[in-house]
């Protein structure tokens, strides 16, 4: 079993600055390299020289160090126009096309220090620049860039959710990667000062792709309904749960738009389900085990649909780090599993239930007209107080983002902000 250290950490998460940008990602990047020559004030990463040794090719650096490159790999990694088309930026060539040795006629170095490799098999000529080379040797550039470190929260960061400016999130390239960043560090932000205006929640989706579609639409209307299909149609109160755990894949994220809220009560809760998850594991960690272990039955039907999943309640990676979070009371399918099993399952979701809802660990507060709440549904757990639609109305428009989307847009957030500097 993990500890709860390790379980602190999740996919994303690395010892390393939020927002570290990996320069050796971009492959056009040029290199520092001098000239190679014995009179010219060598570069540390320049290289010496190469040679083709078994089914490698050998780059030894004017400091020293050397690194056998697979010959497939740089075959593989040719980037010129035949091998990786200029506009796409994907690969074209075939990697069938080449023995899994291929052979090299000649290699050497060009009056720049690029390394040239003149391939047996085809004929073909490639070049790699002597840092991109190192980089690969002596780095682990096949990393994201974007590694912000989970931040877990609890009762504490009451009064204290991440606010963002909609304007400068709307205009800014780099307010916007702030608002990104934070939604994986801390999987909640605020964005404020949202213009009052129908679907505006899905413009500002638009602002980083689109809103994903679900079976309640591309956005949907949280106030009370006539003929409600979902609890969060009503006035009822909602215990912490994340949507749609129903879906293989549900939504990676939430947004929430404030439009009106002048009804008594329908205080919004969330909760930080790793840092619940976390508390789970260190207060019983067999309970913990059966959550991570059993996949249960989440579903959802009405006269058009009859959406079902498997999967467990505290999803972990391959690594035993967090994933994802599937807690929904409303979802919870008819488990059938053995009675023992059963009691076991039941025993720990009820341990974890408590701890979803515990003061300790949510934070409360009253929504306000401007106010886009965001927030990672694979990992915070949102709720709401009853209210009162007697006493005034409330009114929220929602959609969902997914995750892929939240990624992509800040890596490339990232790169303008970077290109401006
Ligand atoms: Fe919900
Ligand atoms: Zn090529």
């Amino acid at each position: 079993m993990q500890s709860p250290v390790v379980l602190a950490t999740r996919v994303l998460g690395k010892a390393v600055p939020a927002l570290h940008v990996n320069p050796a990602l971009a492959r056009s990047v040029p290199s520092t390299v001098s000239p190679v020559g014995p009179s010219l004030g060598l570069s540390a990463d320049g290289v010496r020289s190469v040679r083709a040794v078994d089914r490698s090719l050998e780059v030894i650096w004017n400091d020293g160090r050397s690194h056998a490159f697979p010959l497939i790999w740089l075959r593989d990694n040719c980037d010129c126009p035949r091998c990786l088309h200029p506009d796409t930026q994907e690969r074209t060539f075939d990697l069938l096309t080449v023995p899994e040795t291929p052979r090299v006629a000649s290699a050497g170095l060009t009056g720049q220090g690029t390394v040239m490799v003149l391939w047996g098999d085809d004929g073909h000529t490639s070049k790699y620049e002597s840092g991109w080379l190192r980089r690969y040797a002596f780095e682990s550039p096949g990393d994201d860039p974007i590694r912000p470190d989970a931040v877990l929260w609890d009762a504490s960061l009451s009064g204290r959710v991440p606010r963002f400016d909609y304007g400068h999130v709307m205009d800014s390239e780099r307010e916007l990667g702030a608002w990104l960043s934070t939604l994986l560090s801390h999987g909640i932000a605020v964005v404020a000062d949202t213009p009052g205006r129908d679907r505006e929640v899905v413009r500002v989706a638009e602002r980083i792709a689109y809103a994903r579609r679900s079976n309640f639409g591309e956005h949907f209307e949280v106030r009370v309904e006539p003929n409600p299909i979902n609890n969060a149609y009503t006035a009822l109160k909602l215990q912490n749960h994340t949507d749609l755990c129903n879906w293989e894949r549900p939504p990676g994220y939430q947004f929430l738009h404030c439009l009106e809220n002048t009804a008594t009560g329908g205080d919004s809760t969330l909760v930080d389900g790793f840092r619940a998850a976390e508390a789970l594991h260190r207060a019983d960690v067999d309970a913990f085990h059966v959550l991570s272990a059993t996949p249960v039955l989440f579903r959802f039907h009405d006269t058009g649909c009859d959406l079902r999943f498997r999967a467990p309640i505290i999803g972990l990676d391959g690594s035993g780090r967090f994933e994802q979070i599937r807690f929904n009371f409303g979802l919870f399918g008819v488990q059938a599993l053995p009675p023992d099993e059963t009691a076991a399952l039941y025993a720990a979701y009820r341990k974890f239930a408590r701890l979803v809802r515990d003061d300790r660990y949510q934070i409360r507060f009253k929504l306000e007209p401007g106010d886009l709440l965001t927030f990672d549904n694979w990992r915070v757990l949102h709720g709401r107080l009853a209210y009162q639609p007697s006493t005034g109305r409330r009114h929220l428009q929602g959609c969902y983002v997914d995750r892929d989307e939240i990624l992509s847009r800040l890596r490339t957030s990232l790169s303008a902000v970077t290109d401006a500097a």
